[in-house]
């Protein structure tokens, strides 16, 4: 072995791992090669292994060289490794990159029904009366929705509403105004009360009635209510609601108010009937055991579904329960 032998070797070594580390695409790969050339059982200490054959002058000449081809191949491997990792970093941000001109996902959402938030809107402007809300259950008595509203079971007003009885003799209730005997009986006066819920009529479907409908009740009783409060309720009621139109009071008929008026609304030029009402009748009183000489008291309902519609100008009552999206999304 010639100590030119072994400088042919390590050169030949030096110029072939410096090319299999600059085409190295990984640190793991590189981390082979590193371990391939210089690690304790790499190539150079094989070539070294030959010096044992060298004069003792020769050894330390090959072994300046043999350092230097290592320090030259670690400095290879850093370098390399250094910009593998430059390179995994940049190509990190830019698949990363977040691109803001991009257009946002469309995520539907959802929101309040119409009917449901015509009821909210009315129950707030009462509570901002100083109301409390109050309800009852759907299926009734007759006690509750007719009898003790001053309606016994002769009264012909019992025909103006077509009610749904049930097999044993209990009925689903015509109007929420079952809501006032049920408050009434657990409460003393003074009383300020609203009421919504859904009634139920024995009505043909078409395009301004359902089977199935909202309406929400008011009543107030206290000592010296007179029927210009009423009047008082009713107008800032309404202008809370529809803004400032027209109204007026008509008289009417209601069973258990006495007197009794319809209010209309004047909407695009039109009177629209949009409520009942009427100072609470003395009868419905005394079934309560209030003392009628001491308390007086005033009583509202209106349909709900009535006042979408008005306000919406919904042409047909059967949108408001069809679920149609095309429909709520316009809301
Ligand atoms: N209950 C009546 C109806 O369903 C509406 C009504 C009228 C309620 C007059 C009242 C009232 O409280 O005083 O048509």
């Amino acid at each position: 072995m010639q100590i030119s032998d072994i400088e042919t070797q390590l050169e030949e070594l030096r110029l072939g791992a410096t090319a299999a580390i600059a085409t190295a695409e990984s640190p793991e790969k590189l981390e082979e090669l590193r371990i391939n050339y210089l690690g304790k059982k790499g190539q150079v200490s094989k070539i070294l292994g030959g010096m044992g054959k060298l004069s003792p002058e020769e050894r330390p000449k090959v072994g300046a060289i043999a350092n230097k081809v290592k320090q030259t191949l670690q400095t290879n491997l850093d370098e390399k490794r250094t910009s593998l990792q430059v390179a995994e970093i940049a190509a990190l941000l830019q698949a990363e990159t977040l691109d803001v001109t991009m257009p946002g996902v469309y995520r539907p959402q959802g929101k309040i029904h119409p009917l449901n938030s015509l009821i909210d809107k009315a129950l707030d402007i009462f509570v901002g009366l100083g109301y409390t809300v109050a309800t009852g259950p759907e299926m009734e008595t007759d006690y509750y929705n007719f009898e003790a509203l001053n309606t016994p079971p002769d009264h012909p007003a019992r025909d103006m509403q077509d009610t749904f009885y049930l097999p044993d003799g209990n009925l689903m209730r015509t109007h929420t105004s079952s809501v006032q005997i049920r408050y009434m009986e657990k409460h003393q006066p003074p009383i300020r009360v609203i009421a919504p819920g859904r009634v139920y009529r024995r009505d043909t479907v078409d395009a301004t009635h359902a089977a199935v409908f909202h309406q929400i009740e008011l009543l107030a009783v206290d000592e010296r209510l007179r029927f210009s409060d009423l009047k008082g309720t009713i107008k800032e009621f309404l202008r809370q609601m529809f803004g400032d139109l027209p109204i007026r009071f008509r008289a009417s008929y209601f069973p258990f108010t006495e007197p009794s008026a319809e209010v209309d609304l004047q909407w695009n030029g039109r009177w629209l009937e949009v409520l009942g009402c009427g100072m609470v009748d003395p009868n419905v009183f005394k079934a309560m055991g209030y003392d009628p000489e001491k308390y007086t008291g005033f009583a509202a309902g209106f349909g709900v579904e009535r006042f979408a519609m008005v306000l919406h100008q919904i042409d047909d009552i059967r949108r408001v329960y069809a679920s149609d999206l095309r429909f709520l999304q316009q809301f």
